[in-house]
């Protein structure tokens, strides 16, 4: 049965913790959909895995509209949130409005996402009013990894705690249905998370949150050298793939691959006729 936003708040309530990874393509998604994660996430930093850039500032609404169908043809039953690139929801609360529900309506998810506090209350206020679910991202938002000078982990000052318990307490009070937290002290996602009657999914956030999400080319090993502190490995897929490749290249070079079980026949009568 297809997941709801009512689905995972009765997680929550229940004390079962959400699976969540990203997905781009069909293929993947349904993969992930037959393995039964809870809920996928079309994330931007498709922008970096898929697309080669170095940060997710260049991602589009159309970009996340490409991958977020392709996402939503492959799932059957996880929940699909697509993220709402940047500067698509920052010049105004029409705008958001706008590029959300072309999100919803062209790809087919249940909700968007979209990183910010205090400073994007109104928007998921609007987008929430104009009945598209809202999941909010608070703490290391990639978005501003310019305004922050970097890539760094937040609220380890009391102010910037304090900031984001309230940031949290923000997003849930203008409609969110969930919160994302990335990149903040396990102590402090634990504490969000027992404030927050919405479900917390937590990425370098600890084991406390209500759920957990990864993008999936780091957890499987697929994209470069740097393994952030908050990444498992659970599988080296990137070196089964490199494996695979020169495999084929060796039975190509070899003249072993195609063997006869992957040739189509022809009667020998009319190969007669053509010589
Ligand atoms: O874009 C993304 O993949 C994300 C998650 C890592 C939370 O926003
Ligand atoms: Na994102």
């Amino acid at each position: 049965m297809k997941k709801t936003v009512s689905t995972l708040q009765k997680m929550k309530d229940n004390g079962e913790k959400i699976s969540m990874l990203t997905a781009y393509d069909y293929s993947t998604a349904k993969l992930f959909d037959e393995a039964g994660i809870d809920t996928m996430l079309v994330g931007d930093s498709l922008g970096m895995v898929m697309l080669g850039y170095d940060s997710t500032i260049p991602v589009t609404v159309d970009d996340m509209i490409h991958h977020g169908a392709a996402v939503c043809r492959g799932a059957k039953e996880a929940l699909i949130v697509v993220d709402m690139p940047f500067l698509s929801y920052h010049t105004s609360v029409y705008d958001a409005v706008v590029n959300a529900g072309r999100i919803m309506k062209e790809t087919g998810c249940t909700a968007v996402k979209l990183e910010g506090g205090k400073n994007v209350c109104p928007q998921i206020k609007a987008i929430v009013e104009a009945q598209i679910p809202v999941c909010a991202h608070i703490g290391l938002t990639p978005q501003s990894v310019n305004a922050f000078g970097g890539f760094r982990v937040q609220g380890k000052s009391e102010e910037a705690a304090k900031e984001l318990i309230e940031a949290a307490l923000a997003v849930e009070e203008a409609g969110a249905f969930m919160v994302v937290l990335e990149g903040i002290p396990a102590k402090l996602a634990a504490i969000i998370t027992s404030k927050l009657h919405i479900p917390t999914i937590g990425i370098g956030a600890g084991a406390q949150c209500d759920g957990q999400v990864l993008v999936y080319q780091d957890m499987l090993a697929m994209y470069g050298n740097f393994v952030p502190k908050f990444v498992k490995q659970f599988a080296q897929v990137g070196e089964i793939m490199k494996g695979a490749v020169a495999d084929y290249m060796k039975e190509v070079q070899e003249g072993t691959f195609p063997g006869k079980e992957h040739t189509y026949a022809i009667s020998d009568d009319i190969i007669e006729k053509l010589y």
